[in-house]
This record gives C-alpha cells, structure tokens and sequence, in this order.
C-alpha cells in the first residue's frame, strides 16, 4: 500500500508536466493551508479534500498555481519524510515567544507541499489534535504560515484556509504589521464543519495569540476567545462545503452559536459541493481491495463480499444483506439513532452489520458487546483504517449515514462510487447528494427527515426489502455508481471565487 500511494501518478500530474513545458503564464498564486491533507496525515473528511482539491483545480486551470502547507506531525510516514528537502528555518513570533519553524518541501502529484517543523508542537504520538494547547499549537502554524512567505520565496495572490486550525490567518494579516508584499493577500475560508471552533478563555489573546487588545472584537465572542469566528469576520470569502449546509449554518439549529455572525457575513459565503477524489477512491483499480470490479462487473463485487465475510468471521452467504459504516463515532454522525435499532434489526431481519472508526466510549462499548454477543453476523472494527474501511465499501450492500447534522459528507459518495446504497438522513450534503429512490425522476439511496429511530428502522427495513429483489437491486447499484461526483463538477466554482477576488 506504501509504494502504491507513493508512486500513483495520476493524470495532474501528467497535466501539470506538460503545463510546465508549455510555459503557461500564472494568473493566480494560491497558498492552501490545512491542518491535515491525504495521503500524509488524516483523521476525516477534511484530509480527502485537502490532498484532492488543489491538485484538482490545478488540472482544470493551467493559469492558477497552488501550493499547499501543513504541520509536520510526526506520524507522517517515514516512506514520503525521508524524501522531504530541508528549506530552512526561522524564529516566529507568538506573543512573548519566539518558537523555532522549520520549512520542508516535497513534491507531490503535480503539488508543492510545504510542511511547518516545531518537534515541540507537532511530535506528539496522540495524532493531530485534542491536546490542551490545540490553541497555541495551531496559532503557531498559522503565523508561521504567514512569516515563512520570504523563506519559501512565495507570496501568493490569496490564502486559503480550512477550519479552526488555520482560520487566524485572516485575522493576524489585518491585525499585525506586515510589509508591502503582504498588502494585496486575499484571504477564502472553508469551513468544512461548523461546530469545531478553536474556542479559548478570552484570556488567550494577547498572551499567547499575539493579538493586540485593540482588536479583541474580533475574535472575542460570547466571552471566549472563538478563532473561526474571527475568519468569518475577517476572510473575504467563505464558502462551505454543500449548498444546503451554506443556509443551515444561517440557524440556530446547525450554527452551533454561530448563526447571527453567519447571517451577518452571508454575502460573502457560499456552498460549494465537495468532489471526491475519483483516482484514490476506485474500485477498477483500488489495490487495496479484494478484487477489483465496476458497473458492469458486479459478480466481481460479490467476491468481495465473499472475502469480506471471511475475514470478519461471519456466515458466508451471498443472500445476506451486508449493513456498513466507516466513520467517527460521535453523536453528530448519528449513533444514537443506529444504537437505539440495530440489535433489534440484526434479531429481527437477516442481515449482517460491518463497521470501521473509532469515537466515544459510549459506542464503542456498544460495538464491543455486539461483537461478541453475534459473532457471526456483526464485525465492528474499532480504531480508524483507510485499509479496512475500502474492504467494507468493497464488500458491503447498505451504508448507514443518520446524521444529526452533515456539512458535506464523504462516505456516502464513496459508498456510492463501491455500489453501496446508502441510507440518509436529509441534511447538509447528505440532501444535496443522495435523493430517495422515491422522488421524482428516481433517485440513488433512501433518505429520511427527521432524527428519530422509527424512521431511520422504517429505511432499513425498505432498503432490506428491496435486496430481496437480486435483479431490482443490482439496477439500482448501477444507477448508484453512475452518479458523478467527481472534482469535476465543482471545482471550478472555486476558481471563480479566485477571480473574483
Ligand atoms: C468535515 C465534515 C464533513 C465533510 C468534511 C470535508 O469532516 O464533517 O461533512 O465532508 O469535513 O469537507
């Protein structure tokens, strides 16, 4: 798997390569920053699109240069940091502090990673986030983001940050002193979930942000210090990651404390549908599976299924519907819903129930006790791996998706992209990307609308239902699979947000 996701060259960089010795003349300069990108370090979503989006628009327009920036967390393999080149460093200014930055490059898929070294922020053997000095961590990232500039000899026509973790980019470009080639920065914020915020004692401010107390209205908010607020107040664009999400972030409901300032700075958001990355997530060429299969291949899918069963130890048997998911496990992705019905289900109807991730106690003592109590029909693999998540997308028939609430969502395209059909609740991406097998013109999925349990047990139960019809349901895989959500539809709308500015 190592050489695989090393070597794979895909058509960007072949694009990129010919771009070059066309001499293409660059427009735009853009600097994306994120917290985690594919394939160097992942704990969601927001490393899929990271790792994909830039290389993406890239493809499509040969006028606009992306690089892209991220910590050096020590659990970035050994198999890509041995090939990173040492670009120098700098001291960087936290407050009172003056913290050593590294600045490493290395060159991926069409792509110039650059990557920020502080062994005292970012080697730590817990993963990327959920220490108590998260703040002043990613406080660092973000200033030295913006103080290497001169080192990597870069100064881009616009920023582009993702989430919390570098949303005080924006602020400290208006809330610092910075020479001429900072001046004509813009700055895009992407908010891929709404409800992680940085929020800190107010005290944090000055002391450890560095920000002056004049400007404490910006990023104070009820009485915190509340970092993404200040981007959303600072970047001079916002977009999120569906068009639904866009308007539910307006409300009280799905704003987590936000809505009012959202509301207030609506003219500068939009929702943009994140695309998959079509090279990474493949099930013709996928390494990873079992075996590979498309469309027209299903009887291949059923090996995996077979092979899946297998390896999870339960009854080998084609006929037996496989229910999956791949997720975090946390109230948000809709756990309770699933643990209020599934030993019912699994009692009741003849199914089986797969699952990979790791989350909170509550769910994961649930899924021990499933484990153990039908051993023969559920397998739930705690811990995140992108290993074993792709063996289940490969091998499953049904994925459960009953967010509570969802800014895009990604395993439901990818369940798509594997011929999985997924059961979702109406909301955020989930809306704008799985319609109900019912509605109109037909649909990709089953969909429910409120978060309650019956309705979630009334969907599995259709879904089931319909799996008894071999032919009917290999229909609707093919229609599932042949839905398009690739980077292609939607990329671009990024691009014109770059030419707006
Ligand atoms: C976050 C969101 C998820 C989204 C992902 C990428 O993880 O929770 O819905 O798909 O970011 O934007």
């Amino acid at each position: 798997m190592e050489k695989e996701i090393k070597n794979s060259k895909t058509k960007t960089v072949e694009k990129t390569e010919k771009l070059k010795a066309s001499n293409t003349k660059i427009e735009k300069r853009i600097l994306f920053v994120a917290s985690e990108a594919q394939p160097f370090c992942a704990t969601g979503g927001l490393a899929d699109v990271c790792g994909s989006l830039p290389k993406e628009i890239v493809n499509e327009n040969p006028g606009v240069e992306i690089r892209t920036i991220i910590p050096l967390y020590s659990n970035i393999p050994d198999y890509f940091r041995k090939d990173f080149k040492y670009l120098g460093h700098i001291y960087v200014t936290l407050s009172w502090r003056k913290e050593y930055c590294g600045v490493f490059e290395y060159n991926y898929q069409g792509i110039k990673y650059y990557f920020i070294d502080n062994e005292k922020y970012f080697k730590r053997d817990g993963g990327e986030y959920g220490y108590m000095d998260d703040g002043e961590r990613f406080a660092f990232f973000s200033r030295s983001v913006l103080e290497i500039l001169p080192t990597i000899d870069y100064f881009p026509d616009i920023i582009h940050v993702n989430d919390w973790q570098s949303a005080l980019i924006p602020t400290y470009l208006k809330t610092s002193e910075w020479d001429e080639r900072y001046k004509n920065i813009k700055t895009v914020l992407t908010i891929h979930n709404i409800i992680y915020q940085g929020r800190y004692g107010a005290h944090i401010l000055t002391d450890v942000l560095g920000v002056d107390q004049k400007y404490a209205g910006i990023l104070i908010y009820d009485n915190d210090v509340n970092i993404l607020k200040g981007a959303i107040v600072t970047a001079d664009k916002i977009t999120t990651v569906s068009e639904s999400y866009a308007e539910e972030i307006k409300t009280p409901e799905h704003g987590a404390g936000l809505h009012q300032i959202v509301k207030q700075n609506e003219y500068k958001l939009k929702g943009i549908l994140n695309g998959l990355d079509y090279d990474f997530y493949n099930p013709k060429t996928d390494k990873v599976i079992y075996t590979n299969y498309d469309a027209n291949s299903l009887e291949v899918k059923a090996k995996n299924k077979e092979f899946l069963q297998k390896e999870f130890g339960l009854d080998v048997n084609p006929d037996k519907p496989i229910l999956a998911f791949c997720s975090r496990m946390n109230v948000h992705k809709g756990f309770d819903l699933i643990k209020c019905c599934i030993e019912k289900l699994i009692n009741e109807l003849d199914i089986q129930f797969v699952g990979v991730g790791s989350g909170e106690r509550v769910y994961e003592d649930f899924f021990r006790y499933l484990n153990s109590k039908y051993p023969s029909k559920v397998h739930v693999s705690l811990g995140y791996s992108l290993e074993i998540g792709k063996k289940i997308y490969s091998g499953s028939d049904i994925y459960l998706m009953p967010s509570l609430t969802e800014p895009c969502g990604l395993s439901q395209i990818v369940a798509s992209r594997y011929g999985v059909i997924s059961i979702v609740r109406e909301t955020g991406g989930l809306k704008d990307t799985i319609k109900d097998f019912g509605c109109p013109g037909g649909g990709n999925g089953y969909t429910f609308r409120n978060a309650n349990v019956g309705d979630l047990e009334y969907s599995i139960r259709r879904a089931v239902q319909d799996y008894k019809d071999k032919s009917g349901w290999a229909e609707k895989v093919k229609k599932v699979m042949s839905v398009d959500f690739s980077w292609k539809n939607t990329a671009k709308q990024y691009i014109d947000i770059y030419k707006e500015l």
